[in-house]
């Protein structure tokens, strides 16, 4: 038998790539032997984030689609292809339901849920186009799957983008593109800063994780490593949990 998570030959684009999750998933994807582009609203910050992957800047916002669609364009010309797609580009703002405004909901929504969407859009058209299939993985959240207070918006986003996962993975299987996502619990990172040094916050999370621990970027890169290698081939539509149990009781 020979199970193979190596991506040499592959071209991915991972979005928000200038920290946190998607800073270690492109090291991860690159670690397997794929070319790997990341991108940041900041130029200065792709250029940093191009600087390390050894590739070219891409400055993407995910919110603005004709930003999405240009950014993936230029990606696919310069390389002459586009394999894999990490919709990772993500943000929160922790509010009650009575809290919540229309500025804060539409950040929210447009950055999680419409820029995966026309990010999946648009890549798909170049894998499809090329022929050779691809694949697309959205980071999504533990939140996509169960409801957690004050994230409302946050929870609403992430359960679109599993869905979304579903329905792509539905149309585009006659192309030989899979299409999955990771859901995380929480890990360490500037999104989750503030809740996780609230000793209440921190406690009431840690309690609900039979794991014993909130995740590691590492526990993360894993799983998007696994589903974008060729070892994932019939896995489509799925959502992975990476969560330590926190969905299992
Ligand atoms: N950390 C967790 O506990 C956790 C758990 C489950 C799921 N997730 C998901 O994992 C993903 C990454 O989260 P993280 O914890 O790594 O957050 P983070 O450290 O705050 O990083 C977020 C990244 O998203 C980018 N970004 C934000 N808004 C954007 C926009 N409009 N257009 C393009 N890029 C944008 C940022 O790039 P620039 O600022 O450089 O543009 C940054 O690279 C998110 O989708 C999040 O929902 C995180």
């Amino acid at each position: 038998m020979s199970l193979s998570f190596q991506l040499d030959g592959k071209v991915a684009l991972v979005t928000g790539a200038s920290r946190g999750l998607g800073a270690g998933i492109a090291t991860g994807l690159r670690e397997a032997g794929a070319t790997v582009v990341g991108t940041s609203r900041d130029p200065e910050s792709a250029a940093q984030v191009a600087e390390r992957l050894g590739t070219v800047p891409a400055v993407m916002d995910v919110t603005d689609v004709a930003s999405v669609r240009s950014s993936i364009d230029n990606v696919a010309s310069e390389f002459g292809r586009l394999d894999l797609l990490v919709n990772n580009a993500g943000l929160n703002v922790p509010q009650g339901v009575f809290d919540v405004d229309e500025e804060s909901w539409d950040s929210v929504i447009d950055t999680n849920l419409k820029g995966s969407f026309f990010a999946s859009q648009a890549a798909a058209r170049h894998m499809v186009t090329r022929g050779e299939g691809g694949r697309i993985i959205n980071v999504a959240s533990q939140a996509g799957v169960v409801g957690i207070e004050e994230r409302s918006a946050y929870c609403a986003s992430k359960g679109g983008v599993v869905l979304l996962t579903k329905v792509f993975a539905i149309e585009l299987a006659q192309h030989e593109i899979t299409v999955n996502a990771v859901a995380p619990t929480f890990v360490a990172t500037e999104l989750t800063r503030n809740t996780l040094e609230d000793p209440e916050w921190r406690e009431r999370i840690l309690s609900r994780i039979p794991l014993g621990r909130v995740g590691e970027v590492e526990d993360v890169v894993a799983a998007t490593v696994y589903l974008a290698s060729p070892a994932a081939a019939m896995v489509t539509g799925h959502t992975l949990l990476v969560d330590g149990g926190w969905t299992a009781w």
